[in-house]
């Protein structure tokens, strides 16, 4: 049994680090529509607001959200003496849904690649961490609507000459391991050094360490405003949008369902855009 849980685990961990070749064009294209789709839904969902709680979680009247917490604003480690230890957009819609079912939201945070093995094993209900869907992980895992699109970005120093993803191509390139910046940077053939954390990423940069660090655009934001002397180069042409979505274990329509309402009517009625400008606002303001 051990060994057949271990296989398991290695095929999902080789499944999210190949993650691959579809990230950097990968998005799911069939997601794209979800934010007009959504705007249906609204009216209706409202009215099961409260009674949908006939899920089966990990612990009974509990939903545990995997994440994480290094990927600003998203998700993050909230300062010192906050009892919540962890704050973000996931980490809030998480809250909003557990709350509107009847549940209480907890978090277990871990490294990257190790979320689509917990929620294969069961340690976790859903894992939001700002995942992009691609087709390789929908192998491992069932992924809801869509609720946030991004790209991957560079960051560089304020007078880099780097101007454009080819530009990448004699150059020091640091990314997060089992991030989609990754697999692009793997995808375009060049080589690269990996870090577990973004800020781990960032620090090489401005020790000139690394000449660009590549990760999502929003996260890229936050750090170049925590950062003096860094900026964001984007190339639209190398690197294409990505949707995040919440992830649940394979077959679990149950939950899949419950997701998929509660994300519908939060990009209906706004609270997922109100969140995003918030969270983007407060990291920003720093
Ligand atoms: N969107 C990227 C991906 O899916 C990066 C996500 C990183 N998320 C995190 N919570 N660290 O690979």
């Amino acid at each position: 049994m051990k060994k057949v849980t271990k296989t398991a685990a290695l095929v999902l961990a080789m499944a999210m680090a190949v993650s691959a070749l579809t990230a950097c064009g990968g998005a799911d294209k069939a997601a794209e529509t979800a934010n007009t789709e959504a705007a249906g839904a609204a009216g209706t969902e409202n009215a099961d607001a409260g009674q949908s709680s006939a899920v089966t979680t990990k612990t009974e009247g509990v939903l545990t959200f995997g994440t994480n917490a290094e990927f600003p604003p998203f998700e993050f480690v909230a300062g010192n003496g906050v009892i919540d230890q962890y704050d973000g957009i996931d980490i809030a819609i998480a809250k909003q849904i557990a709350e509107e079912n009847g549940m209480t939201a907890a978090i277990e945070n871990m490294e990257f690649p190790s979320l689509l093995i917990a929620l294969e094993n069961g340690q976790i209900d859903a894992a939001i961490a700002g995942m992009t869907v691609t087709e390789d992980r929908k192998e491992s895992a069932d992924f809801t609507i869509p609720y946030y699109t991004a790209t991957q970005v560079m960051i560089v120093k304020e007078d880099s000459d780097i101007a454009a993803a080819a530009d990448m191509a004699d150059k020091k390139i640091c990314v997060i391991e089992g991030y989609t910046g990754e697999i692009c940077v793997q995808d375009m053939g060049y080589p690269y050094e990996a870090f577990k954390k973004g800020t781990e990423a960032v620090m090489e940069l401005v020790n000139g360490k690394c000449d660009v660090v590549v990760i999502d655009s929003a996260t890229a934001q936050k750090y170049i405003n925590d950062n003096e002397g860094l900026k964001i180069v984007e190339d639209a042409s190398a690197f294409e949008s990505e949707e995040y979505a919440i992830a649940v274990k394979k077959g679990n329509t149950e939950l899949l369902d419950m997701l998929n309402k509660a994300i519908e009517a939060k990009l209906a009625d706004g609270t997922i855009s109100e969140l995003a400008a918030k969270y983007t606002e407060e990291v920003t303001a720093e």
